[in-house]
């Protein structure tokens, strides 16, 4: 008799039985993604006035909206999948061995401002491991999804990264924050108009992975991130054919990390020019 192998036995049941519930939960995320989308946008077309914010910190812009959406999406969450965990940018949460992780609205400098570049992002995480990613953006109805192992798709369309392999023609979206020295930025930006690359900032980290996701740009860096604004973007660019740095490597789930998504022949220089400014 063949030794039993080791760790936990999983029959052929509970591995439908998760598929099932792993393809319930992105009609969930898809569902809740297109209500907190109708949401956000009723309130950023009210063009009586822009909406009010405040802010969190330095540039950090927050409007009551942003606490809005995360409770309609947490509030759908409990109801359909009590057991499970949620993390979001207002409101924090907790980490179970299934968690959601939520961005209501991801460019919010850009909702609170009357710019229609902004969207909701939200990922699940099983066991530590991105297995699910929904993007929105309400203003273009354009709604972004991913499934480990089944492709990303963009409003029903399968979509792929852009396949560029030369730095001197792409376009390569670099976030900032500051959660990172200026310095550090501005030496990544030079590096990167250095190798001849052109370099844009558009304000939507999720907006920036998804685009990346779809081709409409051929890379997405940024010295840091949250897990929020950087988890179902980085699905869609890996089921898209993409590479993407470990994000949750070091407990990148609760602190964040830096980010990398690009075309597989952008990898190299792209990272290079990330450690080269990381340090400055
Ligand atoms: C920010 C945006 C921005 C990125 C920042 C994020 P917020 O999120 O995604 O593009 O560069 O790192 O914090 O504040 O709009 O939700
Ligand atoms: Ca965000």
């Amino acid at each position: 008799m063949p030794p039993e192998p080791a760790g936990p036995r999983v029959s052929g049941l509970d591995v439908a039985m998760n598929a099932s519930n792993c393809d319930r939960r992105l009609a969930l995320g898809c569902a809740v993604a297109r209500e907190a989308g109708t949401l956000a946008l009723a309130a950023f077309r009210d063009r009586s006035q822009l909406p009010p914010h405040t802010f969190k910190g330095h540039q950090d812009y927050l409007t009551a909206t942003d606490a809005e959406v995360e409770r309609l999406v947490r509030n759908r969450i409990a109801a359909a999948f009590p057991a499970d965990s949620v993390f979001g940018e207002e409101a924090g949460g907790s980490f179970g061995s299934d968690t959601w992780v939520v961005d209501p609205i991801d460019g919010t400098a850009n909702f609170a401002r009357g710019i229609p570049h902004f969207c909701i992002s939200i990922a699940f995480v099983q066991n530590g491991r991105t297995e699910l990613g929904v993007i929105y953006q309400p203003v273009t109805d354009e709604l972004y999804t991913a499934r480990r192992g089944g492709g990303a798709v963009l409003n029903g369309r399968t979509i792929s990264v852009s396949g560029m392999v030369s730095v001197s023609h792409a376009i390569v979206e670099a976030g900032w924050s500051t959660r990172r020295p200026l310095g550090a930025y501005i030496a990544l930006v030079e590096r990167l108009f250095a190798a001849g690359a052109q370099v844009q900032r558009a304000g939507s980290g999720a907006l920036g992975l998804a685009y990346v996701a779809d081709g409409r740009l051929d890379a997405y860096c940024e010295l840091h991130t949250n897990a929020w604004d950087a988890l179902a973007g980085l699905l869609l660019v890996e089921e898209a054919g993409g590479t993407i740095n470990d994000f949750l490597a070091n407990d990148g789930l609760r602190r964040g990390n830096p980010v990398l998504a690009c075309t597989p022949a952008l990898k190299d220089i792209l990272s290079e020019a990330m450690s080269q400014s990381a340090s400055r």
